[in-house]
This record gives C-alpha cells, sequence and structure tokens, in this order.
C-alpha cells in the first residue's frame, strides 16, 4: 500500500542481486512510496542480469560501482545526483560477502587475505561509501544512510565466520560516522540487524536451513522476511523517524532479547 511516505525523496540503492535480495525488495518498495534512486552492484554482479529487469520495473538506472573502490564510488555519487536532479535523501548499503566462507575455510583456520578482502567488501566499503557522500556533500538534510547487519556481531554464531566480525566493525562505523554525518550535515545513520533471510548471501552461510528454522522457532513473532525488512527501511528513510541515528536496530521477530521458546524447549523434554 502507498502512503507516499517518499514522495520527493532521492536515493540510491547498493546490492540488489536477484528478486530474493534484500535490497531488490527495498527498492520495489521505495518507488512504491513515490522514492526515486539509482542501483548500483559490483561489475560483475551486473553480468547476472537480473538487475536490469528491477530498472525497469522501477524506472532507475543503474550505475556499476565496486564499494571497495573510492574512484566508482565518487562517480556514482555525482552521477546519481546529475540523474536524480539533486542531493540525496536516503542510501542503502546492502552488502556482504566473505571469500572465507565461500570456500569453506574455518573460522579456526582463515586465509588473511580473504580475511581482509571480506572486511573491506562488508565493513569499510561503509565508510568509504559515507566518505565519499560526506566529502561531494551529497546529503539533504534529514537524510537517512542504512546498512543491514546480523546479530552474530553480538552473539556467537560458529558458522557466521568471519561476517560476525565484519559485522561488528560495519555496527561501529554506523556510528562513528553517523556522529559527524549528525553534527554537521543533520544526516541519520543506522544498521539493521535482520533474521536470517534466504538470499544468496544468506544461503552461503553453513547449515543455513537449520539455522533459519531455529530462529523462526525461537522468536517471539517468528523470523522477519525480508520483504518486511525492506518495510522496516522505509520507516528509516522517512520523515517518522527524523531522530532515530547512532542505533543498530534489531529487526528479528523478537529473537534478539530471547533466552529460550517453549518450540525449542520442547524438542529437549524427555517424555
Ligand atoms: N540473508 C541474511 O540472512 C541476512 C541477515 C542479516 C543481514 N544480512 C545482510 O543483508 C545485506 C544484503 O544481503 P542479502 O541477504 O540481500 O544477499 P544478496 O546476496 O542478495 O546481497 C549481497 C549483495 O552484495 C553485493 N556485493 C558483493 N560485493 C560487492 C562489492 N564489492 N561492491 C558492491 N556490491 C557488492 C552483491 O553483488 C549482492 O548484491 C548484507 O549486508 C547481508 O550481510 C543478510
Amino acid at each position: 500500500m502507498s502512503y507516499n511516505l517518499l514522495k520527493g525523496k532521492r536515493g540510491i540503492i547498493f546490492g540488489a542481486l536477484d528478486e530474493n535480495s534484500i535490497a531488490w525488495k527495498t527498492a520495489e518498495k521505495v518507488h512504491e512510496q513515490g522514492g526515486t534512486f539509482v542501483l548500483t552492484n559490483a561489475p560483475v554482479a551486473m553480468r547476472m542480469g537480473a538487475i536490469n529487469e528491477l530498472a525497469e520495473k522501477t524506472g532507475s538506472e543503474i550505475i556499476p560501482a565496486d564499494a571497495t573502490k573510492i574512484e566508482d564510488l565518487e562517480n556514482l555519487v555525482t552521477k546519481a545526483q546529475e540523474i536524480l536532479g539533486g542531493k540525496l535523501d536516503f542510501v542503502l548499503h546492502s552488502i556482504g560477502m566473505s571469500v572465507n566462507v565461500r570456500k569453506g575455510k574455518h573460522y579456526t583456520d582463515q586465509n588473511y587475505d580473504w580475511t581482509q578482502k571480506g572486511w573491506d567488501v562488508s565493513a569499510v566499503s561503509f565508510h568509504k561509501t559515507m566518505q565519499t557522500l560526506y566529502k561531494q556533500d551529497a546529503m539533504n538534510e534529514w537524510g537517512s544512510i542504512v546498512a543491514l547487519t546480523y546479530m552474530a556481531a553480538q552473539r556467537v554464531f560458529p558458522d557466521y565466520n568471519d561476517m560476525a566480525d565484519n559485522k561488528a566493525y560495519l555496527e561501529s562505523i554506523a556510528r562513528s560516522f553517523g556522529y559527524f554525518f549528525g553534527t554537521e550535515k543533520k544526516v541519520r545513520v543506522n544498521t539493521i540487524s535482520q533474521s536470517p533471510t534466504p538470499t544468496t548471501a544468506g544461503q552461503g552461510v553453513k547449515g543455513f536451513d537449520g539455522f533459519i528454522k531455529y530462529a523462526d522457532e525461537m522468536s517471539a513473532l517468528g523470523n522477519a522476511t525480508a520483504d518486511e525488512c525492506a518495510d522496516y527501511t522505509l520507516t528509516l528513510f522517512s520523515d517518522l523517524t527524523k531522530k532515530v541515528t547512532l542505533q543498530n536496530l534489531f529487526h528479528d521477530g523478537g529473537f534478539s532479547n530471547m533466552g529460550v521458546s517453549k518450540k525449542v524447549m520442547d524438542r529437549f523434554i524427555e517424555e
């Protein structure tokens, strides 16, 4: 349903790979709410071609950018403002990748070149994006920047591997950069800590099927879907949340505050 929550707002959406991507759902919903945006993804991801369909559907242009490369980000931010006709109101960072996870390297046996690559893609790219926006003074006052994260930043999930550390770093960047963006440009910066979600990145985590089921049974409201995550992100892009900043916001059906649920307990009670 459209409330025109984002009417007149302009932005950049990173990370729509295919129709399961959280960024894909967000782009569809931002469009529904009257926002306009540029879509971006790493040049290698473009080869899959699905993003063209999303661009067509939402009347958006695509600007490829590797989010670890400053020159790509500078080009993206400059061109996005030209295309959209002014400064930006919202940015979604929906990027994550661990080479150690992809190649099945255990957390206790890291290849540190891969660790560094994953850290750059999953965490430092958020700093690079914000620094580029900041230096170009590309955000409008009361704009909103959101990145997606996972609770392995706070608690142990053994198979989440080095992504846990990357997410902790990402959340810290949101606070640290959010301070400067807030005081100097009145822009808010938050992370949304989302439930396990069946996407390409999500399913890359070992044992994902068990993991998502466990989280679902442990949550008071069940897992939050990608669609619901998109809805939540809209509220953070809207003018209804202007003083929410420097936060890590759990969007997980209550999972993060659970000790145990009856459903999970029942599995351990012997008849
Ligand atoms: N799926 C889950 O279970 C889950 C849970 C919590 C948080 N998240 C986070 O949500 C975000 C989006 O992931 P998703 O689940 O929609 O999966 P996804 O695989 O659809 O999206 C990840 C995106 O990152 C992009 N990317 C990778 N390297 C890049 C680079 N160098 N430059 C630019 N883009 C690059 C990929 O092309 C892809 O579009 C990630 O930050 C992820 O960690 C996912």
